[in-house]
């Protein structure tokens, strides 16, 4: 019995095996023939040439900040849901030691040693949108960098709701 179950398992492939088919299908093939990456080299090496399209480039100091980086939403009104937008991103990220109006005056500057100053004053105010901008992104002496954690698309608004806290919107 045992024999002829063999026999009939044997037959059942044999039609498989001996079929004429040259190319075989082949499950998933990205996973079997994908492209040999050696030691140091990468499969996200840019071709030579290539620029990135959404890249940013940023200037190498304040004053370089303040000549090339324009604001893109000052070409039309700035609506409130703008105004929104960077009312989010100063209270969930600036407030905490600037104050929820940027006064300084928060419960934690109290106990931050390095005061966060007032930065609705004319100091500040004088500053171009570039170079606010600029301090945003990469932060300031004692104050840390937030290029990483606010998105470009959020900081031009944040940039514009400091005008408005600064009385100049
Ligand atoms: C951890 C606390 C802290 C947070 C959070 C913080 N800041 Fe500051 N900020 C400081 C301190 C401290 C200074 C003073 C820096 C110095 O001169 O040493 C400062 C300085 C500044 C200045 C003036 C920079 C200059 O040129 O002197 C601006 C503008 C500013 N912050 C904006 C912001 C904005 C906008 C946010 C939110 C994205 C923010 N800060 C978040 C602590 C903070």
């Amino acid at each position: 019995m045992k024999k002829l179950l063999l026999v009939l398992f044997a037959l059942a492939l044999l039609p498989a095996s001996c079929s004429k088919r040259s190319t075989k299908i082949q499950y998933m093939p990205d996973m079997a023939d994908s492209p040999a990456v050696k030691a140091h080299e990468s499969y996200l090496e840019r071709p030579e040439g290539a620029v990135t399209s959404n890249a940013l480039y940023y200037p190498a100091t304040p004053a370089g900040a303040s000549a090339i980086l324009k604001n893109p939403l000052r070409g039309a009104p700035v609506t409130d849901e703008i105004l929104a937008k960077g009312q989010w991103a100063f209270e969930t990220y600036c407030a905490v030691c600037h104050g929820p109006q940027g006064k300084g005056d928060h419960s934690l500057s109290k106990e931050y040693p390095l005061v966060p100053p007032n930065i609705t004053t004319d100091t500040y105010s004088k500053y171009t949108d570039g170079e606010l901008y600029y301090r945003i992104t990469f932060g300031w002496a004692n104050m840390p960098g937030y290029g990483d954690k606010i998105t470009d698309e959020e900081r031009w608004p944040l940039v514009l709701y400091l005008r408005k806290l600064q009385g100049k919107l």
